[in-house]
């Protein structure tokens, strides 16, 4: 499960509880664990070529090397199976370089394009756009810069792809924060794929999409209003992120919940009452002086904000599974194109779930992030849902039972091959996690 939060929506923003709590409410959500880059220059054509043989079964042929904004990431840098400081798995390597967020044609990229036309309409083209910015980052970018204490659990290799002690995919998007502001950047959105090791379900998946945004004052900005500088950053901020919503969902009804970022103060959440409830939409802020000062912007203030993209888009465009997004499969990209936000996904087909149980004594360092990595590992995206069904404890032994969902988005799967998976769950859960079957 992603950091912190409990069970969250696909884009859970990992980073919002604190540390102590963070345990405290994974554990209680999950008692197994805590939690929540290139030869081949990765253009559409060779993405779609990796992704062309879409019925062909399990995990999809993965280039083995990638360019992305300039940095060219070989699989053997990325994945190494026996360095103990390194946790990224072929499927994770598979998905980098495919920039859902770059297809115009793409709910992703359409629900980008509807964001990036409002700041362009709302402050004159001010805000610059990085949408190609390498996922790879050093643990630094990815916490250190924006403050992220030294304990926080979403530094744990049960919650962050590490390529190396020192380097991450990056978790959020606010991993480029500090950078573009040393940079001399006062207006920026910047759009990436982001990696969170996690559990399988509907709205669960390892790789998602985030935009993160910021904006820089300086003192001319804020005096002649006679407030003072986080009470300006923090008034600007609700305003613009509340047209930002109703650009999206329409006249809704929002409301700001104050939370806790390590990189904002104060924090907020952005909700809208949608389809009879309330939804959190994003977190943002006031930008800690601290980051503004280590990057030379000492008379500043600023403001911030991040969003899940999968999150909003599978409301928008009523998309029922976060697995849809990953579809090459023309019945599912056939139905969106440029400019239509909220077009609604019609269903192509619901083929039926096949149901696996299987029970283990656990042991000290089992998580269940660790679980879905091998399950996922083996079956891919054929595997709809992971969950513990039954726990208890026997003379100091745990036993887990966890029921695993496997359909397929695109056809029937037959009885054969998803006895062959579960056989081959079985054998790599057992000698990978070390666990003993029952
Ligand atoms: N980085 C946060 C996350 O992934 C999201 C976020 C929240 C970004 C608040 C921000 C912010 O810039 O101000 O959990």
């Amino acid at each position: 499960m992603a950091t912190g939060i409990g069970r969250q929506t696909p884009c859970a923003l990992l980073l919002r509880t604190r540390p102590a709590l963070n345990h405290a409410l994974t554990s209680l959500a999950n008692p197994s664990l805590f939690s929540a880059r290139r030869l081949f220059s990765l253009s559409f054509s060779s993405s779609s070529l990796a992704t062309n043989k879409q019925h062909k079964r399990g995990p999809q042929p993965i280039l083995s090397l990638l360019e992305i904004g300039g940095v060219k990431i070989g699989k053997d840098d990325v994945v190494r199976e026996n360095d103990p400081t390194n946790n990224v798995t072929d499927s994770i390597f598979s998905k980098i370089g495919l920039q859902l967020h770059r297809r115009d044609n793409h709910p992703i990229g359409i629900l980008k394009n509807a964001i990036y036309d409002y700041f362009d309409a709302n402050y004159g083209g001010k805000f610059i756009k990085f949408d190609d910015i390498c996922p790879l980052v050093s643990v630094k970018e990815n916490f250190d810069d924006v403050l992220v204490p030294a304990n926080h659990v979403s530094r744990s290799y049960n919650d962050t792809y590490y390529v190396d002690a020192q380097t991450v995919l990056r978790c959020h998007t606010s991993a480029h924060q500090a950078e573009l502001l040393r940079r001399g950047h006062s207006h920026f959105l910047v759009t990436g794929d982001v990696y969170r090791r996690d559990s399988i379900d509907s709205t669960h998946y390892p790789v998602f999409h985030q935009m993160e945004g910021v904006r820089v004052f300086s003192p001319a900005e804020w005096i002649p209003s006679g407030l003072d500088a986080t009470s300006y950053a923090a008034t600007d901020l609700k305003k613009s992120l509340e047209g930002l919503a109703r650009r999206l969902f329409g006249a809704v009804e929002m409301r700001w919940v104050d939370t806790y970022f390590p990189f904002t103060n104060p924090s907020f959440e952005l909700e809208i009452y949608f389809q009879e409830k309330w939804m959190e939409v994003l977190g943002c802020g006031v930008t800690e002086q601290e980051i503004l000062r280590r990057n030379g912007r000492l008379d500043n203030i600023a403001w911030a904000f991040g969003l899940g993209l999968e999150r909003l888009a599978m409301v928008l465009f009523e998309i029922p599974d976060i697995r849809l997004f990953w579809l090459t499969d023309k019945r599912f990209t056939s139905q969106f194109s440029g400019g239509q936000l909220g077009v609604k996904f019609n269903p192509f087909s619901k083929f039926p779930p096949c149901y696996k149980d299987m029970s283990f004594w656990i042991n000290d360092s089992f998580t269940e992030n660790n679980l879905c990595e091998v399950v996922r590992g083996i079956a891919g995206d054929l595997v709809e849902e992971v969950r513990l069904i039954d726990n208890f404890n026997k003379k100091g032994m745990t036993s887990h039972c966890y029921r695993i969902a496997y359909r397929s988005m695109e056809r029937s799967l037959t009885d054969e091959e998803i006895n062959e998976l579960q056989l081959n769950v079985r054998e790599q859960v057992q000698s990978k996690l070390n666990v003993v079957l029952r």
